[in-house]
């Protein structure tokens, strides 16, 4: 019997999907590959923290996996097509390229300066990507999944989105003129109707439910994941995925049909698969693919990209990881109500580090999070410098560290089993224990990206070992009698092999920080790896590869306090100079 060719197309991808979960997990697992995007940010406007913060998470990840051992690929950059950055460019009487590049530099350079470990920053303008949608798009047509319509409805420029009847409302604007809204987004609509080319998008509503059905990893959190299962009970229309050349031109033309320009979303979509490598050399890459996104662009990612997908033949990403927003004093950052937070500006003020921690240590992926500069202070004094810095402070003292090396570890006052000679107390072994259960909990909340609990737990130990170091006062032990010159290098011990484990476990979220911790304490590069994490062995019998090295000569404080009327000089000196560069 003959098969009618879009029921073969449907076949096809329900193997797909089936294969899915059993590629994704066994390469994961065997070949030790990660692969992490985030989303291409649009360049009609400078970066905010919003965008940095997308950024870092997908940082973390990366470098996390990387100390497991993982090889990774992560990819950002910058959406420049499409009618928002057309729009924009004009309103600043500029050439669209230039425009594009202009702030494309901009966020490259926020990037770079805030330690973000990219392999690949793809601009949407680039030769390889017009290469990699036209045959994307060619896919697609060849399978029947492309075809001339009209399309009517509404239309959001600043989401670059289609919007059904029920996805919209009214609202009167700031001129008091009644207009209609995205009731997700609040953003202006407008009405439009073009003869366009149209995917059968409604087409692959079965397949997308039983892909998330049966991958509950596919959108995480689970609330995203069941917000899109609940999306897909409604109307799922054929999507529009071509603009009119005369009123789209800065865009990738539809190939054999010069009239038309490619949908936004399509060829901005379609960067995850050119940075992979397609249309020649993805498999590997594509294949562990894992999405870094904001809420905002849900539909287009776990709906209208897997469905493209789907049409192509392709696997489905492995999971989309899915973020909440940044407030600022309880409100959305916008231009016109000045509240717009710039992450480069904060973070000269704050240090790139201090801003990853802030941003990662109150970031929520599940709810909003609210912005303020208070809260920066409070956190970062009490966490990186207060706690951190001080126990490192104290430890490394030349006055309790004479001999400025990792001291000896002294088995009798410190036993496995309490005896008479032991100085420990109970409290000890519990700080111990904490200690030693501490990198197994961080790994499970970072492989669940729940990067502000490993944060909270780290933060909990390092205040357990400052306790520990406080019950015991060090500093009032005489070195000149053998057993208290012992205990205090005992106590000293345990409290650097304490700061090496969260020396070693915060490394995926401040970077220079740890190097800096862990250079002090004479770590070497090879032995910063989440194999060499074995804390405290010289309590078990065996041997510490640290015990009398000599320390790193670095005599910097790990992070200086913030004092609020230095922060306020600070950034009035950022304000102006960024001023007099604009
Ligand atoms: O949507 N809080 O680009 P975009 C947290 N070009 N994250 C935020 C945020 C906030 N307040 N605001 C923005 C686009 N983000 C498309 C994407 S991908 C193929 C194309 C982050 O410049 C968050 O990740 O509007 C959000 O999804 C993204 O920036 C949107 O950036
Ligand atoms: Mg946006």
């Amino acid at each position: 019997m003959k098969i009618p060719f879009l029921l073969r197309v449907v076949r096809s991808t329900q193997k797909i999907i089936r294969a899915q979960s059993h590629i994704s997990s066994n390469v994961n697992q065997d070949e030790k590959k990660f692969f992490i995007t985030t989303p291409i940010f649009y360049v009609n406007a400078s970066p905010h923290i919003g965008h940095l913060y997308s950024a870092v998470v997908a940082d973390c990840q990366s470098r996390y996996k990387q100390l497991r051992g993982f090889q990774t690929k992560f990819s950002t950059g910058t959406d420049e097509h499409g009618l928002k950055i057309q729009q924009a460019a004009e309103a600043a009487s500029e050439d669209p390229l230039l425009f594009c590049t202009n702030v494309s530099q901009k966020f490259k350079h926020l990037f770079n300066t805030c330690s973000i470990s990219c392999t690949d920053y793809i601009r949407t303008t680039e030769q390889r990507h017009y290469a990699s949608v036209e045959h994307f798009w060619s896919a697609l047509k060849d399978k029947g999944l492309i075809y001339k319509g009209t399309y009517e409805g509404w239309y959001s420029t600043p989401d670059e989105s289609f919007l059904t009847a029920s996805q919209v409302g009214d609202a009167v604007d700031s001129s008091g003129e009644n207009v209609k809204i995205s009731l997700e987004s609040g953003h202006k609509v407008e009405w439009m109707k073009e003869e366009n080319y149209m995917f059968r998008l409604s087409m692959f509503r079965p397949q997308l439910l039983d892909w998330l059905k049966g991958n509950p990893n596919a959108v995480r959190p689970e609330h995203f994941h069941q917000a899109v299962v609940q999306w897909l009970q409604e109307d799922l229309p054929d999507l529009s995925v071509s603009r009119q050349k005369s009123r789209l031109q800065w865009g990738i033309p539809v190939p054999g049909d010069p009239d038309q320009t490619i949908y936004v979303w399509l060829d901005a979509l379609v960067n995850y698969l050119t940075v992979a490598g397609y249309p020649k050399n993805h498999q590997q890459w594509w294949s562990v693919a894992r999405h870094v996104i904001g809420k905002d662009i849900l539909k287009f990612h776990a709906i209208y990209w897997p469905a493209f997908l789907l049409g192509a033949g392709l696997p489905l990403p492995h999971t989309i990881h899915v973020h909440s927003h940044w407030t600022v004093g309880g409100k959305k950052m916008s231009k016109s109500l000045g509240n717009v937070v710039d992450p480069l500006e904060r973070s000269s003020v704050y240090t790139t580090d201090g801003m990853r921690y802030f941003l990662l240590r109150q970031g929520v992926p599940d709810t909003d999070c609210d912005y303020t500069d208070d809260k920066v202070i409070k956190l970062l004094n009490a966490e990186l410098a207060d706690s951190l810095g001080g126990l490192l402070n104290r430890c490394t003292a030349p006055a309790l560290n004479p001999a400025q090396v990792y001291p000896l570890f002294c088995p009798a006052l410190f036993p496995v089993e309490c005896t008479k000679q032991s100085r420990a107390v109970d409290e000890d072994y519990q700080m111990l224990d904490a200690v030693r259960n501490l990198s197994t909990t961080v790994e499970q909340y970072y492989e669940d990206m729940h990067v502000y609990k490993a944060l909270e737990a780290v933060s909990a130990c390092v205040r357990q070992t400052n306790g520990f170091v406080q019950r015991h006062t060090p500093w009032k032990l005489n070195r000149l009698d053998t057993e208290e010159r012992l205990w205090q290098d005992t106590i000293i011990h345990i409290a650097l092999e304490c700061l090496r484990i969260y020396g070693t476990l915060l490394q995926p979220v401040v970077p220079q920080i740890s190097n800096k911790l862990l250079s002090k304490l004479g770590v070497k590069q090879s032995e910063r790896s989440w194999t060499a994490l074995h804390f405290l062995p010289r309590f078990h019998g065996m041997d510490c590869p640290f015990e009398g090295r000599a320390l790193g000569a670095d005599n910097d404080v790990l992070f200086n306090r913030l004092e609020r009327r230095n922060v306020k000089q600070k950034t009035k000196k950022e304000k102006a100079s960024k001023k007099n560069l604009e």
